[in-house]
């Protein structure tokens, strides 16, 4: 039976969190390291869609909460692909842990657009990837910025300013990204609130904070063209200097940054909203980013990911 494969990664914003709300850039990453792959088989014998997921598993049409917005994704693919309105079977599976600042729902709706276009042997631009990711991600997330779509579906490093297209940004760069997970779920929404609340309470001290965030996202582009390692691991740590001053960070992404740095990382922050999520380090070479994993999972991460660097590439 014909089965088609649709593939998707996580992502991870490298600099500029909470910065980009007040108009600075920041730069997102794909993680080619942590997949979604999503699997389509034709079920002809069925009445509509049957899916498989780590979140729920039953027909199409019975898919509720926080499928919503899959289930619109896919109803509005089945009925714009398939004149017949035959039935198939979609399987996710995903290595992205939910709720994390790693794009989970975004990448599961890329792997399904690029399954469904691959089943239906339909040829796929970038834009209309990015629109119909958007179906689903409006629904789950209000009125995400679309960094998520656009840096699961990416293979460069993206550079983004609100309001503005997403610019793909040179890369040349060695070196590893360890990424690890803190087990607490991140809290962007409140987070976002706190730094809104000192912005208006406290404009003197909150801009400075945001403007040198920005200055550091400029740095980092630099660093990342032009192979500075070392250069961006401390501007990394610099910013999540300022995001600590902005009450971002928790005393837990605090002990596993403290942790990465005595264990030699060149430069670690918090990654995405803060106050639980990930954390990412940055090491010279492969041994050095297992010894950092291991070292952070002892501390207590309940999960770590390397990505080589010098994996992303200048479409
Ligand atoms: O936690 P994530 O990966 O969704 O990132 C949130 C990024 C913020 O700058 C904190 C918020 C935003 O809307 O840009």
């Amino acid at each position: 039976m014909q089965t088609s494969v649709g593939n998707s990664h996580a992502k991870i914003i490298l600099i500029g969190e909470h910065a980009v709300v007040y108009g600075q850039p920041a730069i997102a990453l794909p993680i080619f390291a942590v997949q979604t792959t999503v699997r389509v088989t034709a079920q002809p014998t069925l009445s509509e869609p049957l899916i498989n997921s780590p979140y729920y598993s039953g027909l199409l049409s019975q898919a509720i909460g926080q499928m919503q917005g899959i289930r619109r994704l896919i109803e509005q693919l089945w009925q714009q692909l398939d004149d017949q309105q035959t039935a198939f079977e979609l399987t996710i599976e995903s290595e992205l842990p939910a709720e994390r600042g790693m794009g989970s729902s975004a990448a599961t709706a890329i792997a399904i657009i690029r399954a469904l276009f691959t089943f239906y042997h339909q040829e796929l631009n970038q834009r209309d990837l990015l629109k119909l990711a958007a179906l689903s991600e409006n629904m789950i997330h209000g009125n995400p910025s679309g960094i998520d779509a656009a840096t699961t579906g990416a293979t460069t490093p993206l550079w983004f300013v609100k309001g503005q297209p997403l610019q793909p940004l040179p890369i040349d760069l060695q070196g590893y990204l360890v990424i690890a997970d803190s087990g607490q779920k991140g809290q962007t929404g409140p987070a976002v609130k706190s730094v809104q609340n000192q912005m208006m309470s406290n404009p003197e001290r909150t801009q400075p904070l945001i403007t040198h965030i920005g200055e550091l996202s400029q740095a980092v582009a630099t660093n990342i063209a032009q192979n500075q390692l070392t250069a961006l691991g401390q501007n990394l740590s610099l910013a999540q200097d300022d995001l600590r001053a902005l009450g971002v960070s928790n005393s837990r992404i605090d002990a596993l940054i403290e942790t990465a740095n005595q264990a030699g990382s060149l430069g670690t922050k918090l990654t995405g909203g803060g106050r639980g999520g990930c954390i990412i380090a940055l090491a010279k070479t492969q041994t050095n980013a297992e010894q950092l994993a291991q070292r952070l999972r002892q501390a207590g991460a309940i999960k770590t990911w390397i990505q080589p660097l010098h994996a992303l590439h200048t479409n």
